[in-house]
């Protein structure tokens, strides 16, 4: 059975592609929304769309590397009124090297965890909350040109599974997010076929029903997520086969 929308939604890294299309996703039916991120501009312009679709909309501009502002956001925030969902959102994608590889293992990784630690502090005396953590297909297995990535990816899902387990029986909901492909400002400078390369509304719409429904792991689209279970089972020689010929092509 699908739960209530939630009251109060905070959404980090709003201000773009996945996190700007769930925040309209939550717009019509949530109170409040609180929408994080760093550019200040771009989080303006989604909030008066957000507004225009009846949600009242505070925005906080902050970086998800920083341990205290988020726990001051994120404070701040469930002061104004108790937070029902906080998505962790926020990510980036760069090369596999040098200082871009420890810019995308701080967002991806200690992001999350600075958004879900205060988070957590705030829902765990109430015995309620739910909280969804952005991963990604590509943290099925390690590819090659992209170690950080999908390092930081598997991190946050496996966070997702260990968080559930301890706070489900306490009243907390926890989710972990694996979409494939979404057309963002993130894929838009990728130089490979992007199969099935879906849109941020369907994605959103997608994620938005899986949590509504509580589901442990939200996963799509189906026949990605598909292969990428495929691949993880590989055995090593196979893969290590089939991924060396991929790191040769580029
Ligand atoms: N697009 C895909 O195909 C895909 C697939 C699987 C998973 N994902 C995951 O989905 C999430 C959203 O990605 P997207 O595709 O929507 O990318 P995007 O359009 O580039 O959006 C990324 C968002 O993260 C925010 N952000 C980045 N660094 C931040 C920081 N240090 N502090 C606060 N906010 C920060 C950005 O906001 P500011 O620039 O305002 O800071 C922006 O709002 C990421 O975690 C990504 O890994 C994406």
């Amino acid at each position: 059975m699908p739960s209530e929308p939630p009251r109060h939604v905070l959404i980090t890294g709003a201000s773009s592609g996945l996190g700007a299309a769930l925040a309209l996703a939550y717009a019509r039916d949530a109170e409040t929304l609180t929408l994080l991120g760093r550019d200040g501009a771009r989080l303006a312009t989604l909030a008066k769309r957000a507004q225009t679709a009846g949600a009242e909309v505070r925005v906080v501009q902050a970086c998800v590397t920083d341990r205290a502002a988020m726990r001051t956001a994120i404070d701040k925030a469930d002061n104004h009124a108790a937070l029902d969902l906080v998505i962790a959102n926020a990510g980036i994608a760069a090369g596999g090297d040098g200082d871009e590889a420890v810019d995308v293992l701080s967002v991806n990784v200690l992001g999350v965890w600075h958004t879900v630690e205060p988070a957590l502090a705030r829902m765990a005396p109430r015995g309620r909350g739910q909280l969804a953590l952005m991963s990604s297909l590509a943290g099925f297995r390690g590819l090659p040109g992209a170690g950080p990535y999908c390092a930081s990816k598997a991190a946050v899902r496996v966070l997702a599974e260990s968080l559930r387990a301890e706070w489900r029986p306490k009243g907390l909901r926890v989710s972990a997010i694996s979409p494939g492909f979404v057309d963002t400002p993130l894929t838009r400078r990728n130089r490979f076929p992007m199969p099935w390369l879906m849109q941020p509304e369907d994605a959103a719409r997608r994620i938005v029903k899986g949590l509504a429904r509580d589901h442990a792991h939200i996963v799509f689209p189906r026949r990605l997520a598909l292969l990428a279970r495929l691949n993880a089972s590989l055995p090593a020689a196979v893969a290590d086969r089939l991924l060396a010929r991929r790191a040769l092509s580029g």
